[in-house]
């Protein structure tokens, strides 16, 4: 595997992937859409109904409240990059079984040092634990941690997922703020560093 393994070339993989038994159930895979050179990478769960449908993740009731999310803070799909742990839909929509996370994130780990991104935002406990296994979502959402993963230094930025949000109007409330903080995250790390302190001034006299 390249270093400068393409997105297009792993999307290809993806749609061939038979490692897990996801792919005889779902309809088709989710790879991934959006900026092959994002700063910021959103990470879901894994497909649901419609993202089965069309091929793209985030398209059903929660990828609708992703883009007022997004366009809260001036944030474009075309700026981002935005995929999943799991790679094909889950029947019923039930919750990733850790053999499949271990089967699919090779793909996922492909794909992030092809992009190399400066920001990745985890929606959902499932993403989150990828990076921080130990991790609290309701300790740490909200909250950007710098992270050495692999080859990249990364911002890591968790927050509720936007289903939960739809359930529950505390968890909404949450993502609303944790957004605006993510906005502030994004905004800082596109200032230049500021300039280190002068010398000391240390007198002869
Ligand atoms: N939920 C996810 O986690 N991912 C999608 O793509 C859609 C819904």
């Amino acid at each position: 595997m390249s270093a400068h393994d393409s997105l297009d070339k792993i999307a290809l993989e993806i749609q061939q992937c038979q490692k897990c038994s996801l792919a005889k159930s779902a309809r088709q895979a989710v790879p991934g859409a959006g900026n092959p050179q994002a700063q910021i990478v959103f990470i879901g769960e894994a497909p649901g109904y419609w993202e089965d449908q069309k091929g793209i993740p985030f398209v059903g009731a929660a990828g609708r409240l992703l883009d007022q999310l997004l366009a809260s803070i001036n944030l474009s799909r075309e700026e981002i990059f935005i995929t999943n742990i799991l790679k094909h839909r889950p029947p019923n929509n039930r919750d990733p079984l850790p053999e499949e996370i271990v089967a699919c994130t090779p793909y996922l780990r492909r794909q992030l040092l092809s992009i190399k991104p400066k920001i990745i935002v985890t929606l959902g406990r499932f993403a989150m634990n990828f990076f921080l296994p130990q991790a609290y979502i309701s300790r740490v959402h909200g909250q950007a941690k710098p992270v050495r993963w692999e080859e990249l230094d990364l911002l890591l930025f968790p927050v509720y997922h936007p289903a939960a949000a739809l359930r529950n109007g505390q968890f909404m409330q949450q993502l609303r703020q944790d957004f605006q903080q993510l906005s502030k995250v994004i905004n800082q790390k596109d200032q230049p560093a500021p300039p280190p302190p002068p010398p000391e001034q240390t007198s002869l006299f």
